[in-house]
């Protein structure tokens, strides 16, 4: 009996680890001259190859399934692994390019370890030009595929689905060592060169100072639970949300703020080698230093429908009894003026004048003094 269960458990043992070690699974399809795949696991690629794959996603109502580019740059050694993830908001488009330009430019033959790049996570959203995915049930609806990680493939909606597929096949199952997950505002939103990472993580306030970005908002992720960066982060993955700027444009000073930065990540890791340009590290160290980190963001939101005349720009510092906004009817008259919610820097303007009840008007980022806010809140 004894000697039944040993021989049980080790069965089990053996399935279990076959589990773990996933391969790469290929469906057979090739779209666009791209092999397809179910599955991806970057240890069984060759070194020193770049490879353009599509990941399949759930099949949607018409029994097709959205296909999402992957790009998997293994180095001439084994080492670590930096995931670069873009457009799972599909309005966000900036750090799609950075993504195209870090892996078109990486040489191969300099790179330890792997970069894999996602250039464009949700593909319903870029063909509706929005930040959700939209499930087509019954008269439809919307996910936020960036609070649904890590999920159940085979539960819930589409777009569920969806997110939990994105995971479970590629995100979750890599061991990547640093993950950074690109967004920008969304539509009609500004923002800076802005960040959420989580300080409370060894390597945390490391990769924030790597970016060198305008702004950091101390994070431990529950602003955004279900997020790309708080999945990895509760597996003990260091991983940052790197918002690089605005909804829909591609801006061309963002992007290399993005680019510039992966490269100084993949450095800092150990995969490549650091820049020697002069006027880059000059840039950089300039940006590391003016940093400005909060813990805290507060909305300044409207009870009403109106339009809105703004009086504050992303990066001002202001007084929370400054104007920083005024309400018209439709016929001019004046409605109500707004003030941040407290002293502070601005992070973020709606600069969409004609909004609606709850919209917000102006992000402000701030160290809150609370206690409970030291690490995030
Ligand atoms: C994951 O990567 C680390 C190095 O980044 C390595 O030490 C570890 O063995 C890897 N684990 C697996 C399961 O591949
Ligand atoms: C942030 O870091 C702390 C300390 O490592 C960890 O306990 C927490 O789960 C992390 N949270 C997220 C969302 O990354
Ligand atoms: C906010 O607090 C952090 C420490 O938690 C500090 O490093 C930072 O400089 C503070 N930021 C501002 C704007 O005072
Ligand atoms: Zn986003």
């Amino acid at each position: 009996m004894v000697k039944v269960t040993i021989l049980f458990s080790s069965v089990l043992g053996l399935l279990c680890s076959l589990n773990v070690s996933a391969k790469t699974e290929y469906t057979g399809d090739i779209i666009n001259g791209h092999k397809v795949i179910s599955k991806l696991d970057v240890s069984d690629f060759p070194l020193n190859t770049l490879t353009k794959l599509w990941l399949q996603m759930p099949r949607q109502v018409n029994g097709q399934a959205y296909q999402v580019p992957v790009i998997v740059a293994k180095g001439k050694q084994d080492g670590n692994r930096f995931l670069m993830n873009s457009g799972i908001h599909g309005d966000e488009l900036n750090g799609i390019r950075v993504v195209q330009r870090v892996l078109h430019d990486i040489d191969l033959s300099k790179l330890n370890g792997v970069v894999v790049g996602v250039p464009g996570a949700n593909v319903n959203g870029m063909y509706e030009s929005t930040r959700w995915i939209s499930n087509k049930e019954n008269s439809g609806s919307y996910v936020n595929l960036n609070r649904e990680m890590p999920g159940e493939p085979n539960k819930g909606s589409f777009g569920q689905r969806y997110a939990a597929h994105l995971w479970s096949n590629m995100y979750g199952i890599n061991n990547f060592t640093v993950v950074c997950d690109f967004h920008t505002t969304s539509t009609s939103g500004t923002y800076p060169n802005f960040v959420y990472a989580n300080l409370s993580t060894p390597y945390g306030y490391r990769i924030s100072e790597l970016t060198g970005a305008d702004v950091v908002k101390i994070d431990l992720g529950v602003t955004a639970p279900g997020s790309v960066q708080s999945a990895f982060g509760k597996k003990g993955i260091p991983s940052i949300t790197y918002e690089i700027g605005n909804g829909k444009f591609w801006q061309k000073d963002q992007i290399q703020r993005g680019y510039d930065y992966s490269f100084r990540q993949i450095a800092d890791l150990d995969m490549y080698p650091a820049t020697t340009d002069l006027a880059k590290i000059e840039t950089y160290e300039k940006q590391r230093k003016n940093i400005y980190y909060g813990n805290e963001l507060l909305d300044t939101k409207v009870k009403t429908g109106g339009f809105v005349e703004l009086y504050a720009n992303p990066m001002d510092i202001v007084k929370k009894d400054q104007i920083i906004g005024t309400m018209f009817d439709v016929f001019g008259s004046k409605v109500e003026d707004f003030y941040p919610k407290a002293d502070g820097l601005i992070l973020s303007t709606n600069v969409n004048p004609l909004i609606t009840a709850g919209n917000f008007i102006v992000t402000l980022i701030r160290n809150s003094t609370d206690p409970a806010c030291i690490n995030g809140c």
